[in-house]
């Protein structure tokens, strides 16, 4: 790994967290899959070798419960489902160089090799331990067999994590008042002997990789806490028979009991899980040779020359696997030689209509769902990817979706599209044949090409379709002011050079929108009489003038109308009701207990009943117009945020409002990445009167909506300083 700007010499590895194998995938899930996809193809665009890989994390207690639930025996279970992903991604556009599973040879093969290594090096020891046991069915209660209540924090927890406090993992034998999630049985604990991996070994380089990791910072700044407050050593077996088996070496092997007979034992989906990310590159290694791409010089140390530290690894995660993607998992590579991960870019969750995904209540858009009522991948692609931060929780709803798609996707790159190649088509039969793209054009598009590498080495993958999404409304904004259509008469030598210069622009956007908008970049390409695929050229393609035939335009996006909006929302609260209804009749039929199946990486889950009766209502007191005139409100962009020395929630932004450059006192610090904020446009009261906290002046107050201070932003170019009216 080298930490200099991509494209680099070395290859790059980009993954995506593993989906347990265990039931249906919604839009949310799709979130990190695409954040991944896309970062993967724009790394390939700037000229970088790169892999991306993933695959089906089959084992564990996710899958095993979910299993037994169903009847079914694990494997057939994990495999079908697995068989299922393979078939979902690709109708996303999200196109993994390989895609595996954790039970396939070659990582059962990886896995058993890579912890004979740990062994050997020393960093493996066996301790006796308290796990959890149900003396009534008589089976021991790894992980997602039992419940508790969570040791640092209170809340209700699974046996391997607190999913609804605090995030942490959770080892065996840590989680209070346990409980059989199969049988409601109250668990005890009995003492066994495990395998222990030595982290806390690992402190002190592990404190220097989170200084060296890129990526988003809430990758680095959660792993630092935890490393303060003392690494505690790490389980990798567990007592199941589903998972790989722990690698025999005779001896004082925990695969057998303390009477000396074989007993079930497993490595911890979480050892093998990531080690699919190696197995997974090892078998597209196999399939394109090792001159297209070579797994050892990615991800081992000392193997190349050339690369000696290894190559460019990008994890792609939701932010609840942060703590074993930075702590875990690369202290098992250190330990063993392995190249040190680059990145880790971790997604926030992402909620429907402001609440969670449920799958028990059927709250979902399924991915199947949204292709089957007929809508292109693209846009979703581009909302997951465009809506927020990656680190910021992203909300989906039907009218968002209709609203960005429609305005930005229609209105302003469709639109530019259209009229420029429509205009070109009639008037020239193609683009206009002239010596160069203007002097403007040509720097406007090297602009858009510098963002998007800004874009790849900032980790912003919202930032990618931000740069073409800016370079079309300047498209719009040129062919206005330079009106070809008054010139094509009187002007004819302009009118060509105009209508030359926005077929550039066009080009320029097929070739940077490929990682946002693959399929509808390839069209685009087609469109403008392109040779080849725009899968394959690099960013360097976007400066050369167009080819000159064009065939007749087509609108690029479709418009979504209100009544679909409607009917899908209808549908959804339907569905909802009926699963609802469902619920309180399983419960008058057996009263079990919510049937929550839901496990992928990147979503929230709330299955709390409807909190939107906590909005105030809305005020009777009317003020008039100018009244609402002397509120002198403006459009800023944030230029710099530092905490408040003393103060928790207090940052001190530095805002550009065009005239003027202020210092605002806003109280952010706690809801927002403070490193998300710089470049992030704002609305701000300027005539407030001046404050002063915590010793810091305060000229004029940002406007946020409710608890959680979402910030309100403009949508199009408006820039600082602009009045809001
Ligand atoms: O949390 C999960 O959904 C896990 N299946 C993610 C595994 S990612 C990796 F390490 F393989
Ligand atoms: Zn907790």
């Amino acid at each position: 790994m080298s930490h200099d700007d991509f494209p680099t010499e070395s290859p790059a590895v980009v993954t995506c967290g593993l989906p347990y194998a265990n039931g249906d995938l919604h839009i949310g899930h799709l979130r990190t899959y695409v954040g991944g996809d896309v970062f993967s193809r724009a790394l390939r665009r700037l000229g970088q070798q790169t892999a991306f890989v993933s695959g089906s994390d089959m084992h564990g207690t996710p899958v095993a419960v979910n299993a037994e639930q169903e009847g079914v025996s694990p494997e057939t279970f994990a495999l079908d489902w697995h068989e299922r992903y393979a078939e979902t991604f690709p109708k996303f556009n999200v196109e993994f160089d390989n895609y595996g599973h954790t039970h396939d040879r070659t990582n059962t093969e990886t896995t058993q090799a890579l912890v004979r290594d740990l062994e050997d090096a020393g960093h493996v020891y066996e301790k006796e331990i308290m796990v959890a046991y149900d003396p009534v069915d008589d089976q021991f209660l790894p992980d997602r067999y039992v419940e508790g209540t969570c040791p640092y924090c209170g809340e209700h927890a699974r046996g391997d994590e607190c999913d609804e406090g605090c995030q942490r993992h959770l080892e065996p034998g840590e989680i209070d008042e346990p409980v059989s999630t199969i049988t409601g049985n109250p668990a005890e604990y009995r003492e066994r002997t495990h395998k222990f991996f030595a982290v806390s070994e690992f402190a002190d380089y592990l404190s220097g990789f989170l200084d060296r990791l890129e990526g988003t910072s809430n990758a680095r700044n959660q792993p630092r806490e935890w490393i303060e407050q003392g690494l505690q050593d790490w389980c990798i077996t567990r007592d199941m028979d589903w998972g790989i088996d722990y690698p025999e070496d005779g001896a004082a092997s925990p695969g057998k009991d303390d009477g000396g007979s074989e007993r079930d034992l497993v490595l911890y989906v979480w050892v093998d899980a990531p080690i699919e990310y190696i197995s997974s590159t090892k078998q597209y290694t196999d399939r394109v040779g090792s001159d297209v791409f070579d797994w050892e010089t990615a991800w081992k140390e000392g193997v190349s020359e050339a690369h000696p530290e290894g190559g460019e690894i990008v994890h792609v995660i939701g932010r609840d696997i942060i703590q074993h993607h930075t702590i875990f998992w690369p202290a098992m590579l250190e330990a063993t030689d392995h190249a040190e991960p680059r990145a880790v870019m971790a997604s926030g969750f992402v909620t429907l209509g402001g609440k969670g995904f449920s799958t028990s209540r059927d709250r979902a858009v399924w991915a199947d769902e949204y292709i089957d009522e007929g809508f292109h991948p693209d846009p979703l692609r581009y909302y997951l990817a465009t809506n927020g931060g990656f680190q910021q929780d992203v909300d989906f709803s039907w009218e968002k979706f209709r609203d960005r798609v429609n305005t930005e996707l229609v209105g302003t790159v469709g639109n530019f599209l259209y009229r420029s190649l429509l205009f070109a088509h009639r008037n020239y039969d193609g683009a206009p044949d002239v010596d160069a793209t203007s002097e403007e054009v040509a720097d406007r598009i090297d602009e858009a090409i510098a963002d998007v590498e800004a874009a790849v080495n900032d980790y912003s993958v919202r930032a990618l379709g931000d740069a073409v999404t800016d370079l079309a409304r300047f498209g719009n904004e040129y062919i206005q002011r330079n009106e070809p259509w008054r010139l094509v008469d009187d002007e004819p030598e302009n009118a060509a050079q105009v209508i030359h210069d926005c077929v550039a622009i066009a080009k320029a956007i097929a070739v940077l929108f490929e990682p946002i908008a693959p399929a509808k970049a390839e069209r685009l390409w087609d469109q403008l009489g392109e040779s080849g695929s725009v899968h394959e050229v690099t960013v360097d393609e976007a400066r050369r003038s167009p080819a000159g035939d064009l065939s007749e335009p087509t609108e690029l996006f479709e418009k979504i109308p209100d009544e679909r909006v409607d009917e899908l929302n209808e549908k959804l609260e339907a569905r909802v009701a009926g699963a609802e209804e469902g619920e309180r009749d399983d419960d008058r039929d057996d009263g079990s207990e919510d049937d929550e199946t839901d496990d992928h990486t990147d979503t929230t889950d709330d299955d709390t009943t409807d909190d939107m009766t906590d909005i105030e209502p809305i005020s009777d007191d009317r003020i008039s117009f100018e009244e609402f005139q002397e509120l002198d409100l403006r459009v800023g962009r944030i230029e710099d945020a530092v905490g408040i020395e003393g103060a928790d929630d207090l940052l001190e932004l530095t805002v550009d409002l065009g005239a003027e450059t202020r210092t605002i006192v806003a109280g952010l610090k706690r809801l927002h990445d403070v490193d998300d904020l710089p470049g992030t446009k704002v609305i701000v009261l300027t005539n407030m009167e001046r404050a002063e906290l915590f010793g810091v002046e305060s000229n004029g107050m940002v406007l946020a909506a409710g608890e959680e201070a979402d910030l309100l932003t403009t949508y199009e170019g408006a820039e600082p300083g602009t009045k809001v009216k």
